[in-house]
Parts: structure tokens; sequence; C-alpha cells
């Protein structure tokens, strides 16, 4: 018999290659080829079915999907899944280690265990340690059946029953090993045919699975550009352990929106939702300070107003630091360089902190306008207005670029009590309750806001 012919597969994208090498001719990431060995042959090769059995059905016949759903009494997760959980889907839930995935996920069987048969398979933590977390949930938590294993198979076999659980967590797909693939856990080819088989289980018994993968420090599922097309809805954990605010956001979902984000803060008794997440990220009990300036950002749908810091302060290096946390650095500088040209702000010889407030992330060029405010003020040591709100995408030119979704925006702002809004004029819509600053420039700055 020939010998299986071993190919290295780059764990980042997949790509599979002839020999080993140093770089991924795919993606380009370094190190990350592994060897890998041909699948074993599912069925006779060369042989094709006798009877295939298939047949074709009209659409309608399907049930509507509406009628599918299950609700996990997390409102901020049905909100995420597109407004609950569709039975037979398959949802990979990605993030860092220690973010909050298992116990969101022990939480959410908990509360469908009142109703449904449910399973929880993991590989990471002994059961032991599974329940000692579901005592600090502190909700009754004996109808949650559970199993430690590493084995795949063991899985299949277990659900492949009529009477099985219809709602089953595999805690990790990483730690899963199927016997038809020689390869060692976590590398391509075990989760690619681990999540093909579970997908395959799902739609046959009408099992809905959540899949937990974590994500490698790149910040990609591991082995997961392989596995979004085969799962239904991809979600994602995010936060910075540091804080406890946790954002969960689908970058996949075939049965929702792909917009939506559900909040949670990390507390000693589990996660617990955040219906009003602006009030995370501001800190109204704090005296006004020169540098501080409220922006209103967008997270997928939701509007949310954040706390941007910023301190200008004389350097005594050669070349002046520029620390950030929250936002790109890279953007900074560029802000930066269109305030020293423009408004002939004397920024190259301070060094700058700036920090966005409760560990968030903003991604989005709308706080451009805010972070320049914020950067005038404490350049010339000056307050911002109490309950102003300022956003807007700043061009190189240092002209104020619209945004998307500045209705939304204004109208958080409003409803949270702030009462001076500054925004490029073209996104200015006026809501009452509020003045409106249309700024066209950022040299209106000067003028509007005292800074
Ligand atoms: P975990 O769900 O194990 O994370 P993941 O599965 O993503 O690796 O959660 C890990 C962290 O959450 C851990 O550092 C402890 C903390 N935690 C709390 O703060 N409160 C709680 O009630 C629980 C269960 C965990
Ligand atoms: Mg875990």
């Amino acid at each position: 018999m020939a010998k299986p012919k071993i190919h290295y597969q780059c764990q980042a994208c997949g790509a599979t290659h002839p020999r080993w090498q140093g770089q991924c001719e795919g993606c380009g990431a370094w190190n990350t080829l592994t060897e890998e060995l041909p699948t074993v042959a599912l069925s006779p090769a060369g042989k094709t079915p006798q009877k295939s059995g298939l047949v074709l059905e009209p659409l309608q016949r399907q049930e509507a999907p509406s009628a599918q759903r299950m609700s996990t009494d997390i409102g901020e997760l049905d909100r995420v899944l597109g407004g609950g959980l569709m039975v037979g889907s398959v949802i990979l839930i990605g993030g860092e280690p220690g973010i909050g995935k298992s116990t969101l996920l022990l939480q959410a069987m908990i509360n469908l265990s009142r109703h449904h048969d449910v399973a929880y398979f993991t590989g990471e933590e002994s059961l032991d340690q599974i329940a000692q977390r579901a005592v600090r949930l502190h909700a009754p938590h004996d109808q949650v059946m559970a199993a430690h294993t590493v084995h795949l198979e063991d899985i299949l076999t277990l659900l492949d029953k009529p009477t099985a659980p219809k709602i089953v967590v595999i805690d990790s797909i990483q730690t899963l090993h199927a016997g038809a693939i020689e390869s060692a856990p976590g590398t391509v080819s075990q989760v690619r045919y681990s999540t093909h088989m579970l997908a395959n289980l799902a739609k046959k018994r009408g099992i809905t699975f959540f899949i937990v993968g974590h994500i490698t420090k790149e910040g990609t599922l591991a082995g997961p550009k392989v596995l979004e097309h085969l799962v239904d809805t991809v979600l994602t954990f995010e936060g910075d352990r540091r804080h406890h605010v946790r954002l969960l956001r689908a970058s996949k979902n075939r049965y929702g929106a792909t917009d939506e984000i559900g909040v949670f803060t990390m507390t000693s008794s589990g996660l617990s939702e955040v219906t009003n997440p602006s009030s995370l990220f501001l800190s109204t009990d704090q005296p006004p300070c020169p540098g501080h300036v409220v922006t209103a950002i967008m997270e997928g749908a939701r509007p949310l107003l954040v706390d941007i810091e910023v301190l200008v302060c004389p350097t005594p290096l050669a070349i002046p630091r520029r620390t950030v946390v929250g936002w790109d650095v890279n953007r900074l500088h560029m802000l930066v360089a269109v305030l020293e040209k423009r408004l002939k702000c004397p920024l190259s010889s301070k060094d700058i902190f700036m920090n966005v407030a409760g560990g968030l992330k903003i991604q989005e060029p709308a706080a451009d306008f805010a972070v320049c405010v914020a950067l005038l003020s404490s350049l010339r040591d000056t307050l911002v207005p109490k309950g102003t709100v300022v956003f807007g995408e700043v061009s190189l030119s240092g002209t104020l670029r619209s945004v998307p979704h500045a209705y939304t925006r204004m109208r958080e702002a409003t409803r949270l009590g702030f009462t001076r809004i500054l925004a490029p004029k073209q996104d200015i819509e006026n809501l009452e309750g509020a003045t409106y600053v249309p700024c066209e420039h950022l040299g209106d700055v000067l003028g509007s806001t005292d800074t």
C-alpha cells in the first residue's frame, strides 16, 4: 500500500504546502506550518453509492424559522444571536482564554435546562471545576448534564440517539481529538474535521451546538478562517481582562444581523447584562479635568458614549512619547500632525498619553474630533464645558467629515442628558434638549470650546 503523503498546513489560514517552510505563502504568517497526514477515507474510494435517496422538496414545506427560536434568558445573548437560539444551528464562540466564554455558556445552559435537555462537554476542565463555577453563579444547576472527554467519536455516539440532549456545548474544539485524523488536537485538520462532524449531526438530529474556539494572539480563531463556513454563527467575546466589561459580537450570522453587540460585566457571580452600556464608559462622578472629552461611538448598531482622556506634558526626551490605550496610535500621530500643521499647535515637544475609559477599544475614526479637542484642552489647560459631546472624522486638511449614524449618536447623547453637541456640519440634526455646534474645520474648535 502506498505511504500516505504528508503535507504541511498553515494553522492560521489553512493553506497547504508540499514541504515545510518558515513562512506561509497563503497569509505570510511565520512558523505556522505543521505536519498533517491525509484524512482516512470515510467511504471506500472509487465506489459510488447504489441509491442516494435524494429527493427534492418544495421550499414552503420548511417550517418558518421564527417558530424555531429558543430564548437563553440572557437578553444580550439572544439579541446577538438574532432574537434567540435557532434550533439545529451551530454557533462558534471565540475569545481569549479567561475572557468568560465558559461562564457565559454555563449561564445559558443553566437557563435553558429549565425547559430543555442540555449537555456540556468539557475537554479543558474537570467536572468538579465546572460545578464550582456553577456554584458561583448562584443558580440551580442540577439539570445541566456534563461530561469530561476529548474524544469526538464518544460525543458523536452519545448524541446520535433520538433521546439525546438537543442543546450541547463543546468546550473547546481545540481539545477534541478525532480518531480518523492522525494529527494532534488543535491542528487545522482536527478542528475542521470535528466541526464538520458536529455540524452534520446538528442537521441530522436538530441539535444546537455552541462550540468554543480559542483565539490566537493575532486575534483570529485558531484554525478558524477554515471553520467559519462550517458553522451558522460566529460570535466573538471581547474585553480587556483587567476591566470587567465584555462585548459579544456576531461576525457571521445566518439567522440575524451581524451589527448587534451584547454588553456584559464580569461580576463575582458570573456575567451580568448591561442594558445601558454608555453608563459603563462615562465617569460622571469625577471632577472636570482638562483633556477630558466625551465622544459618541457606534459598537455595531448601538451608540455608546465614551470618556476620552488625554494628557499633554513637556518631555525631557529627544523623541517625545505617544502612549495610547484603547485607540490606534498611528491615528493619534496623524491627528497630532494635523494640529501641528493646520492649527500651529506646538505638540512636537510634548509627551502625549491617551486613554479610553473602561478598557474599550475604539475602532472608528468618528472619535478623531474628540481626540483633537482633548489634545487642545490638555495643551492649553482649559476645561471642555460640562455636558459636551464631540464626534466627527478629521481629514488631513483639518476639515470635518461626516460619520455614519450621526442621528443615533446625537439621540443617545441627548437621552443621557448631554446639552451641547459638536459634530460635522452636515451631520447636525436638531433634536430637542441640546445645543448643536456645527463644525466645518478644526479651526472652529478654537472659538467654540474655549480651548
Ligand atoms: P472563564 O469562563 O473560565 O473564561 P474562558 O472560558 O473564556 O477561558 O472565565 C474566566 C474568568 O472569569 C476567571 O478569571 C474568573 C472570572 N470569573 C469571575 O470573575 N466571576 C465569576 O463568577 C466566574 C464564574 C468567573
Ligand atoms: Mg473556558
